[in-house]
């Protein structure tokens, strides 16, 4: 599949008074390919809003290419923002005063596209937002969740190659960012958009993309499919389920050996959940508990999950 999106070597040193430069991004180097859904994850201050920002034209790089449908930004800037749409990170960018459909009509129309063409889009994206009821509407009387739904559909409505969305659900109630995860993985399923989405929370992105770039003090760690990163994780987490409880002496002794156990335990049942264990120690472990007289009663792989995944990446426990 054809490249749409390209990114080489970006760099961006912001400049302060009386204090060091700070560093945001540095050397990032990706690709997004045509109507892929690719992650952006980090933890705060990772660099995800910069890269975006540069991305979007919006902030200019301190050194690297940045490369949009085939246009390189720095040299053809107009042309190539018409190719990108953006919806920033707390940023509802719509008209307060308009209600939703004039919202909807207006950002067609800064794109150019016609009205009458755009009509069935634009009910679409009503209906698909839940914003029928709301359609006559001024948007500063809507909620703070109905705007930021409102603000992805006036990026949407642009219809641009490349979708840039950066935190999309970043300071929504449960409800809104659900209902707004369900939105981004219908388009993802339906594979018709190009998009990179910046997010710190790991269930937006296990949901929605199907490949992942994790960013931390603005350097790529990981570039790797989702599926993949479980995989990989699967082989090395664990679950010992004991008889009885575990004598807190053993349980010291483990602590000690292997900082990174977690215990858990209910009535007759003692849990041990290893992460990141290697095989060999896995024996180890299995005779730590042998010597104390403990009952292993199974071993069993965990279930990966994706946030785990990436505490341990950015505690670079795992590469
Ligand atoms: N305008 C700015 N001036 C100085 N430093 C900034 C500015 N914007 C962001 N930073 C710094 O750059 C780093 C990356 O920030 P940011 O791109 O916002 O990360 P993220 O979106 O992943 O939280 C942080 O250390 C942040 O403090
Ligand atoms: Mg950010």
């Amino acid at each position: 599949m054809e490249t749409v999106l390209r990114v080489n070597e970006l760099t961006k040193r912001y400049r302060r008074r009386r204090a060091e430069p700070v560093v945001a991004v540095d050397h990032v180097s990706l690709s997004v390919r045509k109507n892929e859904v690719v992650g952006l994850l980090g933890p705060n201050g990772a660099g995800k809003t910069t890269t975006i920002k540069c991305i979007a034209g919006l902030i200019k790089p301190t050194s690297g290419e940045i490369w949009l449908d085939g246009i390189e930004a720095q040299r053809q800037p107009k042309k190539a923002m018409e190719r990108v749409a953006a919806l920033l990170e707390g940023n509802r960018n719509i008209y307060w005063r308009l209600t939703p459909r004039e919202n909807l009509e207006f950002f067609a129309g800064l794109q150019g596209h016609p009205v009458r063409k755009v009509r069935g889009y634009i009910d679409e994206l009503i209906e698909l937002f839940g914003l029928k009821d709301k359609e006559g509407t001024s948007a500063r009387m809507l909620s703070r969740g109905m705007q930021q739904k409102l603000a992805l559909a006036c990026a949407l409505i642009r219809q641009t190659e490349i979708l840039l969305l950066d935190e999309p659900t970043l300071g929504l109630d449960v409800e809104t960012s659900y209902e707004l995860r369900n939105v981004l993985k219908q388009m993802a399923a339906r594979g018709e958009r190009t998009i990179l989405l910046s997010s710190h929370d790991m269930h937006v992105v296990q949901d929605t993309c199907e490949r992942v770039i994790i960013i931390n003090n603005g350097r790529v760690v990981v570039d790797d499919r989702v599926t993949n990163l479980m995989k990989l994780f699967q082989v090395s987490a664990y679950r010992f389920e004991l008889e009885g409880h575990l004598v807190t002496e053993l349980e010291l002794k483990l602590k000690e050996r292997f900082p990174l156990l977690a215990f858990s335990s209910t009535d007759h049942r003692t849990y041990i959940d290893a992460d990141l264990v290697e095989g060999s120690e896995l024996y180890e472990v299995l005779d730590i508990l042998k010597a104390g007289n403990t009952q292993v009663k199974s071993i069993g792989h965990k279930e990966p999950n994706l946030e785990e995944i990436f505490l341990a990446i950015v505690k670079g426990q795992i590469k």
